[in-house]
């Protein structure tokens, strides 16, 4: 079955999911959104898959941008697998949305648990905690295959109207610019050694080395944490809460895997 599976990830669980539905679904190619959306975007299979992390509820601005780009959708069988640390919100909804301004249907979408990369909230779950996520998501990757093999069309799971509501709000007061300028809340630390893996990492060329040698991020962030998360010497912050929190990406996932992805 010719499948073109869109992804777009921070810390690689939207790239090792990606993956295991691409061996599931023979044939599928996995593209990255973030080289995708610079480029004519392939949209001639039957099958399009998007996969991606929740952000606050809500879908990465990069992936909203991607999807109002595609065009030639109108007939074709389009599934979306948002990943989550715990609670995805209206994220489906959303994508649903987008994707009727193109004329098009989303006729299935799933939400998939993964550990969590926000670590202005929390530090990464350890590691035993970690394989049984992966375990549990493995599952539901078979189960997902099963239904888009067959093409069936899926109610979205929605969620409840208050959460529906805080998707909406976060949406509404979290434009693209306050997103984008987020990134100010991070800074380098003495432990920088100027390897330039931030740079290098980031989907959205947002970060660079000043004359210093020390990373400076430029204001179109996606939030998806990569620059923080994939930096070896663990030298960059967000705020004061995320000092010696524990760190995450996918274990399974390299950093050239992700600087491959733009
Ligand atoms: C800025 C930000 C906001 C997030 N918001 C949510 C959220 O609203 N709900 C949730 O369950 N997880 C949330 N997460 C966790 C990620 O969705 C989750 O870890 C995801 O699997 C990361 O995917 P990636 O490795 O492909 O980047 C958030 C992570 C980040 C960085």
């Amino acid at each position: 079955m010719r499948t073109n599976l869109f992804y777009f990830t921070g810390t690689g669980n939207s790239l090792k999911l990606a993956r295991e539905l691409a061996t599931e679904l023979s044939g599928a190619k996995v593209i990255s959104i973030a080289k995708a959306i610079k480029e004519e975007i392939d949209t001639s299979p039957e099958w399009i898959g998007l996969v991606f992390p929740v952000y606050a509820f809500n879908a990465p601005v990069i992936v909203k941008d991607f999807i109002s780009k595609l065009d030639n959708i109108r007939d074709k069988y389009i599934f979306a697998v948002a990943n989550c640390a715990k609670i995805a919100g209206d994220v489906l909804g959303e994508v649903e949305t987008g994707l009727k301004k193109k004329g098009a249907k989303l006729s299935a979408g799933f939400i998939v648990k993964m550990p969590g990369n926000y670590t202005v909230l929390y530090g990464a779950i350890p590691d035993e905690k970690q394989e049984k996520v992966f375990t549990e998501a493995r599952k539901k990757i078979k189960q997902i295959a099963e239904i888009v093999k067959n093409k069936n069309k899926e109610p979205l799971s929605r969620p409840k109207l208050p959460l529906r509501g805080a998707s909406l709000l976060i949406r509404h007061f979290f434009g693209r610019e306050k997103i984008y300028r987020e990134d100010k809340k991070f800074v380098s630390t003495d432990k920088c050694i100027s390897c330039g893996t931030c740079v290098k990492v980031c989907p959205v060329d947002n970060v660079s080395l000043s004359k210093e040698k020390r990373p400076v991020w430029h204001h179109r962030c996606q939030q998806c944490f990569a620059c923080f998360q994939w930096c070896p010497q663990e030298a960059i912050e967000c705020g004061r809460s995320t000092i010696g929190r524990r760190r995450y990406h996918h274990p399974d996932i390299t950093c050239l895997d992700i600087i491959k992805s733009h």
